[in-house]
């Protein structure tokens, strides 16, 4: 693990004859999806985008950024703008279903939930919904990574327009990622990583 988090860096520029297999990309997804969140609500949701006329569109909302048409693949992290009570309760029936649980039994549990996203306006529900998106965006680059597979996570993109151009209303683009596999002229994969010490990072009371 600790060679693969070494090898991966930010791709600038990919091979885009390279595609990653079904079974992989299946399993970033999967990465992804289990991520942890608060309350375990994943209030974000992906949107695999495969069509080329698309990615075209959004390389131009993302400052002309080659990974957005040459990567292999590229995901959208969405969130909603507003607290969707119909998002909860599907999450109570999904833990009904997995854990053979009564659903009446979930009920202090709603109301908590409730009760803590209703005291947020908006910005602040799309803010603490991206915080949970970010912990599922560091498990898809960390199982890229293991895979062997490049990615670039990225945040340079007008949002705005990525909502008009993938016809989202509720939802908020967020963050993009994508994945797919370097290619020889990227000559960022040659500089070496810049991160702080351990001492920086680190202190001990
Ligand atoms: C949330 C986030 C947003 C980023 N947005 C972009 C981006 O829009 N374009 C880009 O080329 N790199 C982007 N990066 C990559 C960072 O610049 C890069 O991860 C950082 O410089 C560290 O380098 P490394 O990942 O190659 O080790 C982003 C990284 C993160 C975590």
């Amino acid at each position: 693990m600790k060679n693969a988090l070494a090898w991966r860096y930010a791709t600038q520029k990919y091979d885009p004859t390279k595609k990653i297999s079904a079974d992989d990309m299946t399993e970033i997804l999967e990465a992804i999806n289990s991520a942890p969140t608060s309350y375990g609500l994943q209030p974000f949701k992906l949107i695999h985008v495969k069509s080329p006329e698309l990615r075209d569109q959004l390389r131009a909302a993302s400052y002309d950024q080659s990974p957005v048409t040459d990567a292999s693949d590229l995901v959208v992290f969405t969130v909603n703008r507003n607290i969707e009570n119909q998002h909860i309760d599907s999450y109570m029936q999904r833990i009904v279903e997995v854990r053979d649980v009564e659903r009446e039994r979930l009920n202090r549990f709603q109301e908590n939930i409730v009760g803590v996203l209703s005291t947020l306006n908006s910005a602040e529900l799309v803010a603490w919904n991206a915080k949970q998106a970010y912990i599922g965006l560091g498990f898809g680059l960390v199982m890229a990574a293991h895979l062997g597979i490049d990615s670039t996570p990225m945040e340079g993109f007008n949002k705005e327009r990525y909502d008009e151009i993938l016809g989202l209303t509720d939802d908020h683009s967020i963050l993009v990622l994508t994945f797919g596999y370097r290619s020889d002229e990227d000559h960022t994969q040659h500089h070496k990583k810049v991160r702080k010490t351990l001492d920086q990072l680190v202190t001990i009371k």
